[in-house]
């Protein structure tokens, strides 16, 4: 039987573009599709629309997954180094910013022009706004119907993404066409999002709303060292989007908030040099003072080191090395930068992302269960899942 295509890919993001390219450069026919009106959002409002869009440390160990080991094969394929060449080869320029981050030195719609491009040369057909109402298999391959008509194809690719930033396009659809043919899904989530409070701790953020800390964040053996930010919500701030990615709801976190500082042998340092100096001040020499304040406030912490007993000394000192906060929840979908959880890793194949038990159907990018710390890592998971796809279709 002749199929309209030998590939359809639902979802042109960051993954589906790359799967389309490679897929079009092995001169298969590729149909890629798209519900939005405007295709890779994501990649444009990305790194503060300056994408970033690799990181130069990428190893499996930068991503939470039920099975830790199934990203291996597609990274060691597609690297960052192979990404980078692309960007070279069409004249984008970029830097690092912090901790192996690459981000255009222009603008992120520059990374959606290249992919664009490459798609044109390698013959892919894209089109959207298109949606797919129901899929079905048929011989040698799939049926779905589209907004455009009936459509058949020999390999089909799921390529939806996850669920955050409803507003910009994202949807269930991934995760409804696994379960539609067996799939087992690891429940979503959101990750890389702001945590909130509520009671005493709310309002002890929302008055320090807007400052920001280098501090390190930990849940169980996980740490990340990086900034914090006061929000009228909560906390935020890459060290705690991070941690939001490994957050256990009903868990607390623990939070140095003067990294590198063993504040109990500062303060004891300090009262026996200046016995007269008092405690917030003496704490606004290692903190922000509008921190340093609030920590006293919080702990009955008033008066001149003399005056205060070792054992207060410890609680102080403790609340800043050791701030054990339990968060009520996050800000959700509508806020985080990308969804935990999706296409149980079991269930596909780590060379080709093709599903064991449906031949010839794919799952790519964030809809699969694989999820990278903030930093450029989960577009290069949608780089590399897509581009061994691409192989395969
Ligand atoms: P992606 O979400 O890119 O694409 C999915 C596509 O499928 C969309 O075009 C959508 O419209 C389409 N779709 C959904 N449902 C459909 C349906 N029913 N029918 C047809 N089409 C459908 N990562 C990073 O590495 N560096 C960064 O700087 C950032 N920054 C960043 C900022 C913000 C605000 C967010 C929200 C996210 C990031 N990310 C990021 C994460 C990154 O954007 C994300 O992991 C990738 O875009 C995932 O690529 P996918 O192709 O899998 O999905």
């Amino acid at each position: 039987m002749t199929h309209s295509f030998d590939v359809i890919i639902i979802g042109a993001g960051a993954a589906g573009l790359m799967c389309a390219i490679e897929a079009g450069k092995r001169e298969r026919k590729v149909w890629l599709i798209d519900h939005s009106v405007k295709i890779a959002e994501k990649i444009r409002i990305s790194g503060g629309g300056r994408c970033n869009f690799t990181n130069l440390h990428t190893q499996p160990q930068c991503y939470l997954s039920q099975n830790p080991h199934f990203c291996k094969s597609a990274l060691r394929r597609y690297t960052p180094q192979d990404f980078i060449a692309l960007v070279r080869k069409h004249g984008i320029t970029f830097h690092e910013k912090k901790l192996g981050q690459l981000f255009c030195d222009d603008s992120a719609k520059q990374i959606i022009a290249m992919l664009l491009a490459e798609a044109r040369e390698a013959g892919v057909k894209l089109e959207n706004p298109v949606q797919v109402s129901t899929i079905e298999t048929i011989a040698g391959g799939y049926r779905l119907n589209t907004s455009q008509g009936e459509r058949t194809c020999t390999s089909l690719v799921i390529a939806t993404g996850g669920l955050s930033i409803p507003k910009i396009g994202a949807t269930p659809f991934g995760y409804q066409v696994a379960k539609q043919f067996g799939l087992n899904i690891i429940p979503p989530r959101p990750a890389l999002v702001p945590l909130v409070f509520d009671g005493a701790l709310l309002a002890c953020c929302q008055a320090l709303s807007g400052l920001s800390v280098e501090a390190d964040v930990r849940f169980g053996k996980q740490v990340f060292a990086e900034g914090l930010l006061f929000t009228h919500r909560g906390l935020s701030g890459p060290s705690i989007l991070q941690i939001s990615s490994y957050w256990e709801e009903g868990e607390p976190i623990v939070i140095n908030l003067a990294p590198g500082t063993d504040v109990l042998a500062f303060l004891k340092e300090q009262k026996q040099s200046q016995p007269k100096l008092h405690i917030n001040n003496a704490l606004a020499e290692i903190l922000p003072r509008r921190l340093a304040q609030s920590i006293c406030d919080e702990h009955n912490g008033s008066g001149p080191l003399a005056s205060l007993s070792d054992t207060r000394l410890a609680a102080l000192a403790s609340a800043v090395n050791a701030w054990h906060v339990k968060p009520v929840g996050t800000e959700g979908y509508r806020t985080a930068e990308v969804t935990r959880g999706g296409v149980d890793t079991r269930e596909l194949s780590s060379q080709t992302m093709e599903a064991n038990k449906q031949p010839r159907l794919f799952f790519i990018g964030e809809v699969v269960d694989v999820t990278g710390h903030l930093g450029g890592f989960n577009f290069q998971w949608a780089w590399s899942s897509g581009y061994v796809a691409g192989q395969y279709v």
